[in-house]
């Protein structure tokens, strides 16, 4: 029996094992191209189940309907060939299945299960982060990780990309200072480690170090940046940062050379681009006619949509083009979604349908419509996924909005909930001085 560089067991011959390892560092990575790297095993040994069973996994955690045809043709030749495979590949190809069906919850334990019978199964806790991620389970993302972190050591093969992602845990439950330090490690063993990098990041973000976390990802990106699937979303959050340094050009420039320099060609890179511009143009800013290419990337991919996540997003930029139609063709989407089956049903029904409710309002200038949608769902938004960056445009979109009705109270109370933890933001401060304002004429 072969196993992969960390003792994993696989049913291929070790020649192929070692393609796997290859391809297999190229999504811990998130090095152009894991899929293709897959490809080129099956090319040579069409009979490689994990090779089937890792593609149909990497291909269902980017959750993009345009690659929905892509899963599923890995699935089925993966369940075809179940019968050679051992436990652990029947695991993946389970949880492939799972989410492909529409149980995220379930397949994410699935790949949870794999990572507790081989502690060093870094491709097994790999996607099982990347499932908790899309469920918004922060707790998950560190423990899972916790859970086989006693059976590692340094030097240990893929070390510094366990601590990248036990970082980005850390960051998501609020232990920022073990989260930077962990995630400053893995990126010293890896430069290439965009997730480690991006743990910190998140840090810095949470901490509101803007001109640490712009720094730190300017002085780092000659090792995450090139030929790097992931690395949109950390030119994301460098545009984040430098909005917060007053720097809206710098950040709009980043849309222009980074964020959408893939033509937006999968979904996470549309999620990105839409809540960039979501935010600019909340704040006043004038972003020109960038909506139309994000517009053309959710129309492809609005009828049946498989996250609601996304379907959000796709409402940010129907709102910033001003169609109605597509409007309602999202709530549509998330109506039907909401009364259906699986995780996407609770995501649409719980929060992605009363948040699109809610940006569609502020889009017709019913400021407190939009606040009257969002507010609720402040405590709970975590069950339609992401990160806690990510789910800061509610707060940051309330903010705007209560100041928009005229709502002193709600104004005040929004505001101070930012100050609170990023007292030295400039856009918090610029909320706070139009707070002001607000009260001296209610006073008056
Ligand atoms: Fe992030």
């Amino acid at each position: 029996m072969a196993t992969d560089i960390r003792g994993n067991p696989l049913s291929c011959d070790a020649a192929t094992a070692a393609k796997l390892d290859a391809a297999f560092l190229k999504f811990h990575t998130y090095q152009v191209d894991p899929i293709a790297a897959l490809d080129e095993v099956i090319a040579d040994q069409p009979d490689c189940v994990m090779a089937h069973a890792v593609r149909a996994g990497i291909i269902a955690t980017a959750t993009d309907k345009a690659f929905d045809a892509e899963l599923r043709s890995s699935l089925q030749q993966a369940e075809a060939l179940a019968g050679k495979a051992n436990g652990r590949e029947r695991r993946y190809i389970t949880a492939a299945r799972l989410w492909a069906d529409g149980d995220l919850h379930a397949a994410t334990e699935q790949w949870g299960l794999a990572a507790v019978e081989n502690p060093h199964d870094l491709l097994a806790v790999q996607l099982a982060q990347l499932g908790d991620f899309f469920l918004g389970q922060s707790q998950m993302l560190r423990d899972r990780v916790a859970r086989v972190l006693p059976a590692w050591r340094d030097g240990m093969p893929g070390h510094g990309y366990l601590l990248g992602m036990h970082a980005f845990g850390l960051e998501e439950c609020g232990d920022y200072a073990r989260a930077e330090e962990e995630g400053r490690r893995g990126v010293a063993l890896d430069p290439r480690d965009g997730w480690a990098v991006h743990a910190v990041a998140h840090v810095l973000e949470m901490q509101g170090r803007a001109e640490e976390g712009a720094a730190f990802l300017r002085d780092t990106a000659p090792g995450w940046s090139p030929d790097n699937l992931f690395a949109f979303h950390n030119w994301w959050h460098l545009a984040l940062f430098r909005i917060e340094q007053g720097d809206i050009a710098g950040s709009l420039a980043l849309f222009d050379d980074r964020i959408s320099a893939g033509g937006f060609a999968s979904a996470l890179e549309a999620v990105d681009g839409s809540a960039l511009l979501w935010r600019l143009w909340v704040l006043g800013h004038d972003v020109g006619d960038r909506w139309s290419r994000l517009a053309e990337a959710w129309q492809s991919r609005m009828a049946d949509g498989i996250y609601a996540f996304n379907d959000v997003h796709a409402m940010m930029v129907f709102v910033g083009t001003g169609d109605v139609g597509a409007q309602n063709e999202v709530l549509s989407t998330l109506e039907r979604a909401a009364a259906g089956g699986g995780t996407n049903a609770m995501m649409s029904r719980d929060v992605g349908l009363p948040l699109a409710r809610g940006l569609a309002a502020f889009g017709r200038g019913d400021h407190a419509g939009a606040i009257a949608h969002v507010l609720p769902l402040r405590g709970h938004a975590h069950r339609f996924g992401g990160s806690h960056a990510q789910r800061d445009v509610l707060s940051w979109t309330l903010c705007e909005a209560a100041i928009r009705a005229g709502d002193a109270a709600m104004a005040q109370a929004m505001v101070a909930e930012r100050l609170a933890t990023k007292e030295g933001s400039p856009v918090a401060q610029g909320w706070a001085a139009r707070c002001r304002a607000l009260g001296h004429r209610a006073a008056a």
